[in-house]
Order: C-alpha cells, then sequence, then structure tokens
C-alpha cells in the first residue's frame, strides 16, 4: 500500500493523480476496497481546487468516492472542498448523528450557505431539533439567530429544546444581545430566567456582560457568604471526593473545558497532573483569577471577519492561507484568512472569571482539595 501511496504522489499531472485514485475506488466493504478508498479520499483531497462542473467525467467519478465517504466527517469535508451541491440531506444526517462534533457545524454551515432554510426550519420543528440547535450554536455565526430566537418564545416547545436553542443563541453577540432585550422588554418565559443570567453573566462581550448583571443579576445564595483571602482558604482542607462531583457538575463545568484522566471536553490544558504541577496557591489564582496568567499556546484570539462574523478562541493552527480556531467545546473552526480583516490577541483568558461565584467557599475548598490530588503516577 504504500508504494501504491507513493505512486500517487509522484505522479505529476493532477488529472492522472485523479483518475488513478478514481480507478482504485471500489465500490463495496472489502478490506482492500476500504484501503483503496483511503487512498483515493487522499489523493482526491490535493486536487480541492478542480473545477468539477467543467470535468463532468471527473466530477462523476467523485461523487462515487464522496458516497462511499457518507456518514464520516470527511464526506462534510469532500462536499465542502469540492462545493459539492444536492448533499443537503446527507449533511443534516451527518449533524444531528454527531451534534457535538466540529465537523457537524460544518456541515451546518454549509447547509446556511446553500439557503436551506425549509429543511432546516422543518428540522427544529421535529422531536429531534437538539440535535441540530447544538451544531447550529457551534457555527458560531451570526445567520443562527433568526433560526432560534423565535424558539425561546414558543410555549408549544420542550423546556429542553428551549434552553438548548439559548444556550446556542449565546454563542454569538448578536443572539446574546437579543436574549437580553427579551429580557429587558419582560418578555423572557421565566423558567429560561436562570439559563439566561448564568449563560449572560458570563458572556464574553463585556458590555453585555455589565447589562445582564443589572437585567439578570446571578442568583444570590451560592456566594453571599464573601471569599476569604487565598492564604484563609489554604488553611481549610476538603473532599475531595466532593470536589470531583463539583469540577463535573453542570453549573461549575470545569469539564465542558479541561480533561482529566481522558474525561471531559478537550478545550483548555489537561489536569490529570495539575497537583504535581501547581501548589494550592496558584490552583487557587487560576481560578480566581484565570487572566492573570493564561498558560502558554492557549492565549486567546479574537478574529474580526468580513461578513462581520467573529471567531474567538486559541489558535490550534495555521498555514499560509488558512486558521484553525479551537472554541469552547472543543470546536474546531477554519477561517480562510483571506475572510479576516483583524486578527487581535486578547489579554484575557477564554476561561471565565468568577467561576468560584456558583459555588459555596466550602465547594470552592473541596474543588481546590481535589486538583491537589491530581498526581502524576509514581512507579
Ligand atoms: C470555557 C472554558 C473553561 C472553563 C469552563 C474552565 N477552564 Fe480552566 N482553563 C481554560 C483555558 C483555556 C486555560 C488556559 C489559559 C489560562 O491559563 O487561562 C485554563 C487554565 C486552567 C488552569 C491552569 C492550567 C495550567 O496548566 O496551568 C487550571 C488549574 C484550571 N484552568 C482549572 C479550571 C477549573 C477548576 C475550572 C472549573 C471551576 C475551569 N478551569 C473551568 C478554560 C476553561
Amino acid at each position: 500500500m504504500s508504494g501504491l501511496r507513493a505512486a500517487l504522489f509522484f505522479m505529476r499531472s493532477r488529472f492522472s493523480i485523479l483518475f488513478a485514485a478514481l480507478s482504485l475506488a471500489i465500490p463495496g466493504g472489502s478490506l482492500a476496497a476500504d484501503n483503496n478508498n483511503a487512498v483515493a479520499i487522499e489523493a482526491l483531497s490535493r486536487l480541492k481546487d478542480v473545477d468539477l462542473d467543467a470535468n463532468p467525467p471527473v466530477k462523476n467519478a467523485v461523487l462515487r468516492i464522496v458516497e462511499s465517504t457518507k456518514g464520516t466527517a470527511q464526506f462534510v469535508e469532500l462536499v465542502r472542498d469540492f462545493k459539492l451541491k444536492g448533499q443537503d440531506a446527507a449533511l443534516l444526517e451527518y449533524a444531528m448523528a454527531h451534534p457535538s462534533e466540529s465537523a457537524a457545524a460544518d456541515a451546518v454551515r454549509l447547509l446556511m450557505e446553500n439557503k436551506s432554510d425549509a429543511l432546516i426550519e422543518k428540522t427544529l420543528k421535529g422531536s429531534d431539533a437538539n440535535k441540530l440547535i447544538e451544531p447550529l450554536g457551534n457555527t458560531g455565526e451570526k445567520q443562527i439567530v433568526p433560526y432560534l430566537l423565535p424558539l425561546l418564545t414558543d410555549a408549544s416547545r420542550d423546556l429542553t429544546v428551549r434552553q438548548r436553542a439559548l444556550r446556542s443563541l449565546v454563542q454569538v453577540q448578536d443572539g446574546a444581545s437579543e436574549l437580553l432585550k427579551l429580557a429587558k422588554n419582560e418578555k423572557l418565559p421565566a423558567d429560561l430566567k436562570l439559563v439566561a443570567s448564568s449563560e449572560l453573566n458570563n458572556a464574553r462581550w463585556a458590555a453585555i456582560k455589565s447589562e445582564a448583571a443589572l437585567v439578570l443579576p446571578p442568583p444570590q445564595g451560592q456566594n453571599a457568604e464573601p471569599l476569604p483571602s487565598i492564604s484563609e482558604l489554604m488553611k481549610r482542607t476538603g473532599d475531595p471526593q466532593r470536589g470531583a462531583e463539583i469540577f463535573q457538575s453542570p453549573q461549575v463545568a470545569c469539564a465542558s473545558c479541561h480533561q482529566v484522566n481522558g474525561k471531559g471536553i478537550d478545550f483548555g490544558p489537561k489536569l490529570s497532573e495539575i497537583g504535581t504541577k501547581l501548589g494550592k496557591d496558584a490552583l487557587y489564582a487560576s481560578i480566581l483569577d484565570p487572566n492573570a496568567g493564561i498558560s502558554f499556546g492557549y492565549e486567546t484570539w479574537q478574529l474580526e471577519l468580513k461578513n462581520g462574523d467573529e471567531g474567538y478562541g486559541l489558535i490550534a493552527s495555521e498555514t499560509e492561507s488558512e486558521l484553525m480556531i479551537k472554541s469552547a467545546g472543543g470546536i474546531l473552526t477554519r477561517f480562510k484568512k483571506s475572510d479576516v480583516v483583524k486578527r487581535e490577541k486578547l489579554a484575557t483568558s477564554t476561561m471565565p472569571s468568577g467561576l468560584q461565584q456558583a459555588m459555596t467557599v466550602q465547594q470552592l475548598v473541596d474543588l481546590i482539595e481535589y486538583l491537589t490530588t491530581l498526581k502524576k503516577a509514581v512507579e
């Protein structure tokens, strides 16, 4: 197989590579067919810019290979790279089968580009709406607002659908400000107020955050007790077992950004050995003031795009023509550099400040106790 791969690689003309690749693509399920398909797909991915409509036989062959990748992330990539039309149903199916993945957001972005409004709206009316609402939010595009905003106030929909729609909306600035507007005009249903408050008070847009603190103040009670100084906190001992529960809990949600021993979402640094790396004081500081020391390689970037959308997150990779941004939730988004009008490194961490407000002082102490137990295994 490696000989074959090398042969493909060295063939000079792009079309001869393509035809070699295509002739290898054997529909069917045998191992040999799978391997040949892998080679064919790899060769194809080098031919992104071929104008398929000018080459009908090539187009047919490409479609055959694309067909064989249906249901995989590669399918979404090929549809995007070859600008294939008529794949919307399959794109939607992929997105809904893998709603939390980056490729699902890519698939939904393609649906919006293709103006597949009817398909999107029909799905949002259905019982599986949440499987589309999640990747819609992960696109980070302001186009999602008109789809999702009406769901919030639609009393005929389940609370889970309305909450999911709210969380997706606040992933874009326009969505967050529309939500705030609903709250200000007292149009926000009572059963959404708590989620809205916690999302908007953790929003990354300063103006929205400060207005939210007035319109939808964070729930009191948890943090009514004033926080002692770090040196005072360090004298206390906590229960690491309970700390582990706080770490995983939805209201504090450390695990939505950090992995411990492979569990959790891979966004911020892995914390499996954080108890070896940081002492108690530094652990407290990293939660109470995430902006004070941003870990190397985890700097926050903000992109401003030609169409007014923005990118926000860590730079996962960069080539001459593209930037890959990783945002909270571990979602990867590719941006063409030619679409980026401004690129700015922020002084703030993507880790929100104020997370201790969702905990009692004792819960914070338990959480830190838990983190100190995460140590490199001794051999
Ligand atoms: C929205 C995502 C997000 C959430 C939620 C989050 N973090 Fe973070 N965290 C990050 C990122 C990104 C970094 C790296 C940048 C930095 O140092 O600020 C980080 C850094 C850290 C560090 C320092 C790691 C090191 O190697 O120096 C610790 C410790 C930490 N987080 C603990 C927590 C705990 C505990 C919680 C829950 C209370 C939490 N984080 C919630 C994203 C998040």
